[in-house]
């Protein structure tokens, strides 16, 4: 399938888990990918995977924390492809469970800027490079938990709730500017991200009613959905991905 072709993506957090498959999914469709994240391994690694698979990429190393940083890899995208069409802003982490009340000063900091203003950092670089351009199409990952509560996260389900009203405002802004901008809600989906010391937290306990965890591939196919011409129609507006957890 190519209905990327002819496109340039970027995506961070494309080191491992949902961002890995975006990028994975994006080149197989026909784009030509800058994989970003905080750790220059994994993105190497995948950048390297979708090159023997005979696509287009390059690796990055950025933090979504440091505007300068995205700003270098929006310019680097446009430098190396020669514009920027899609973004995926998946960068994100968790935190310690804890109720709000003796929730630590700096786990809500940490979770804030890298899961929300490090969405605001990337959507206003890759705004301005897509202005430039033809205009575009951003996915920004929130969360199931960025529409319900979350006992145990405040942080990350403030940081996913603000993700929404983030995306939402960008689409209202620039509707008429042929930038869509969209936000895709997974629930449980087996990544790092859900294992701490080498075993798997929350998911197993929380299982969606399809009685399992999503995939990252799962997610990706949304993801590229959305991004794509088919989706035309589609801009803010969020996507829930989470096997029908939220549905109960
Ligand atoms: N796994 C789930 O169950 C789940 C559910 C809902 C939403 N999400 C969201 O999906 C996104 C991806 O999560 P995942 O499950 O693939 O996790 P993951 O831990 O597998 O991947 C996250 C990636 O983001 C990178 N990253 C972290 N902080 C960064 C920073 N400051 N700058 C740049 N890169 C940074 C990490 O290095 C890692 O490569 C996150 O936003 C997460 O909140 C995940």
């Amino acid at each position: 399938m190519t209905e990327c072709s002819g496109k340039v993506a970027l995506v961070t957090g494309a080191g491992s888990g949902i961002g890995a498959a975006c990028a994975r999914r994006l080149a197989s469709a026909g784009a030509q990918v800058v994989l970003t994240d905080r750790h220059p391994d994994g993105v190497k690694e995948v950048a390297a995977q979708i090159e023997r698979d005979g696509g287009a990429a390059i690796a990055l190393e950025a933090d979504v924390t440091d505007p300068d940083a995205i700003e270098r890899a929006v310019q680097a995208a446009v430098g190396t492809f020669g514009r920027l069409d899609l973004a995926v802003n998946n960068a994100g982490i968790t935190a310690g469970r804890e109720p709000v009340g003796t929730t630590p000063a700096e786990d809500w900091q940490r979770v804030l800027d890298v899961n929300l203003s490090g969405v605001f950092y990337s959507m206003r670089a890759e705004i301005a490079a897509m202005l430039h351009g033809d205009g575009g199409s951003i996915i920004n990952m929130a969360s199931v938990f960025g529409t319900v509560g979350f006992a145990g996260s405040a942080p990350y389900v403030a940081a996913k709730h603000g993700v929404i009203g983030l995306t939402k405002t960008a689409a209202l802004e620039y509707a008429t500017r042929r930038i869509r901008v969209n936000a895709v809600a997974p629930g449980f989906v087996d990544t790092p991200l859900l294992h701490v010391d080498g075993r798997r937290q929350r998911g197993a306990a929380l299982m969606a009613p399809i009685n399992r965890l999503g995939t990252a591939e799962e997610v990706a196919e949304v993801v590229v959905f959305l991004l794509s011409d088919r989706a035309s129609l589609v801009t803010g507006s969020v996507y829930l991905a989470d096997g029908g957890l939220s549905a109960r």
